[in-house]
């Protein structure tokens, strides 16, 4: 028999990806720094079921983490009605994506994670109401277009004020691009462009702490646009700042004809929402109003 150090060097020789996981799940984890420093969120919500959301960091990688959840009926986490684990996984940066089933329609939830000794902030959530029942209030904003480097997320601050029931959030999360001047704070890295720039990305925007306060506060249903690949990616290549292809023609072609249709919708949505009479629209029912699961 062969030790894994062996294995890993074996598959190596191979040309085999190393990021087989050490899975942790039978022994203790003791983290050397708050392991939940990107928060927690929700979303999706149905009449029946929210998907919880967190990603641990902290030098993780090889190693697989077992995360508990629970969700409860009251903010204190004192009624539990469901519990569960799942693993946090080296290959996808130790993000979890937990759904919850069996939930009642049309009412608050609050959750947690707890991984080895550490525990994640308390967030909030609540599901849709049935798919038929008319809706009464439904408080909710969108948010679109958080270039990090050009403003403060302080935003977020009035929209939990205001306490919604839901954040649509229309597109760009991330940017990849920087540029403008009197900027507020940097992106401190160059463009991504492998996978593991784009997950460092992504967490320096979730490092954020009124995103975060945001994403605690109620579920959100998300789209995006073209920012969280590159700058105008259905439409024809766009050059860097430094007068090369920011994504090499190829790559475009194999951009999913299912992305780029999802882009345009959410440009379009924005568009609509800008110019919407809300206050005198009807808001329909939930089937109407939330996405098809
Ligand atoms: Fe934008």
């Amino acid at each position: 028999m062969i030790g894994r150090r062996r294995f890993l060097e074996v598959l190596a020789a191979l040309g085999v990806s190393q990021t087989l996981p050490t899975c942790a799940t039978d022994r203790k984890v003791s983290f050397d720094s708050y392991p939940f420093t990107l928060g927690v969120a929700s979303g999706y919500p149905s009449l029946g079921s929210v998907v919880l959301w967190t990603r641990l960091t902290g030098g993780l990688d090889p190693l697989a983490v077992r995360v508990r959840w629970e969700l409860a009926t009251d903010e204190s986490m004192k009624s539990i009605i469901s519990s569960g684990e799942t693993i946090a996984e080296p290959a996808w940066a130790h993000s979890v994506h937990v759904e919850v089933p069996g939930l009642e329609p049309d009412r608050w939830y609050w959750y947690r994670f707890t991984a080895g000794d550490a525990h994640s902030p308390i967030g909030r959530t609540r599901t849709a109401p049935a798919a038929a029942a008319p809706t009464q209030r439904l408080r909710f904003a969108f948010a679109s277009c958080q270039q990090y480097e050009q403003g403060f997320f302080g935003a977020y601050r009035h929209i939990v004020a205001d306490q919604p029931d839901l954040v649509a959030f229309l597109g760009d999360y991330i940017y990849e691009s920087s540029w403008g001047n009197d900027l507020v704070r940097s992106h401190d890295a160059p463009e991504p462009y492998s996978l593991a720039d784009y997950r460092a990305r992504h967490a320096l925007y979730r490092s954020d702490p009124d995103l975060q306060a945001a994403h605690a506060a109620c579920p959100w249903i998300v789209t995006w646009d073209d920012h969280e690949v590159d700058k105008r990616l259905r439409r024809r290549p766009a050059r860097g700042r430094h007068g090369a292809r920011s994504v090499p023609r190829a790559a475009r072609r194999r951009v999913p004809r299912v992305l780029r249709a999802h882009a345009a919708a959410a440009a379009h949505a924005a568009r609509r929402a800008e110019h919407a009479h809300l206050r005198s629209s009807r808001l329909g029912t939930a089937r109407e109003l939330l996405p098809a699961r």
